[in-house]
């Protein structure tokens, strides 16, 4: 294989949605599989990069050594995971889809159908990539995901800027057969100054693409 300066390198990453609890057996999700992250997971493992894989509830395996998993639920736990895990680390590529809203208080029990109507009322969850973003130091990188419906270049710079990150990967839902759950992404990279677009690949493929970039930012 060739040399990878990401050799050595220990990267965390976030990948998969959330799950926020209602009650004993609802929760808010999304429709992320994970399959973006855990395959940047594994191509940074197989350039070398000691992985520190955050995965939200998942259907999927991991099965190169170098890749250290923690399961979590809830946007809180993976906070917790990946707060504590980023001071070590030399980069984090943030690809989960976090809820940005949770229950502010979770029924005990069932909740039952016998109601006129039921409001749920929301809380904002934490911002993990902002809170990395505050943490990070000059010799760390920072990598985050935009999922945009409109004016995509615009509010992921917006992300790019407000969570200080290094750059941002866009995947835009406009394209067709694409993003959640499929097996195939069409991305565009943006950091300040400047922006790539990629044409319609495997994840397989996109994750390399990604590796390269973090390895060019990491110098
Ligand atoms: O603001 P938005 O959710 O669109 O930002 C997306 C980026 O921020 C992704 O990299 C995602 O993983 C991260 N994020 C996070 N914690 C949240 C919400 C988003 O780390 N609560």
């Amino acid at each position: 294989a060739r040399q990878s300066s990401l050799k050595g390198k220990r990267i965390m990453i976030t990948a998969g949605p959330t799950y926020e609890k209602i009650d004993p057996v609802r929760f808010i999700g999304n429709y992320s599989s994970g399959k973006m992250g855990f395959a940047i997971a594994e191509e940074c493992a197989e350039r070398g990069a000691e992985v520190i894989l955050i995965a939200g509830p998942v259907a999927l395996k991991t099965s190169n050594r170098n890749i250290h998993r923690t399961d979590v639920e809830s946007c809180e736990q993976m906070y917790r995971a990946a707060i504590g895990a980023f001071k070590d680390c030399d980069a984090a590529i943030l690809c989960a889809a976090v809820a940005d809203f949770m229950p502010a208080e979770v029924a005990e029990r069932k909740i039952k159908r016998e109601k006129e109507d039921l409001v749920i009322r929301l809380q904002p969850t934490h911002d993990i990539a902002a809170q990395l973003g505050k943490m990070k130091k000059a010799n760390q990188k920072l990598v985050g995901f935009a999922l945009e419906t409109n004016d995509e270049e615009n509010n992921a710079k917006g992300k790019l800027e407000r969570k200080n990150l290094d750059f941002i990967v866009l995947n835009s839902l406009r394209n067709e057969g694409t993003c959640f759950r499929s097996d195939e992404n069409m991305i565009t990279i943006l950091s300040k100054n400047s922006r790539k677009k990629f044409p319609k690949k495997s994840k397989a493929e996109v994750a390399k693409d990604i590796a390269d970039e973090l390895e060019h930012a990491l110098g």
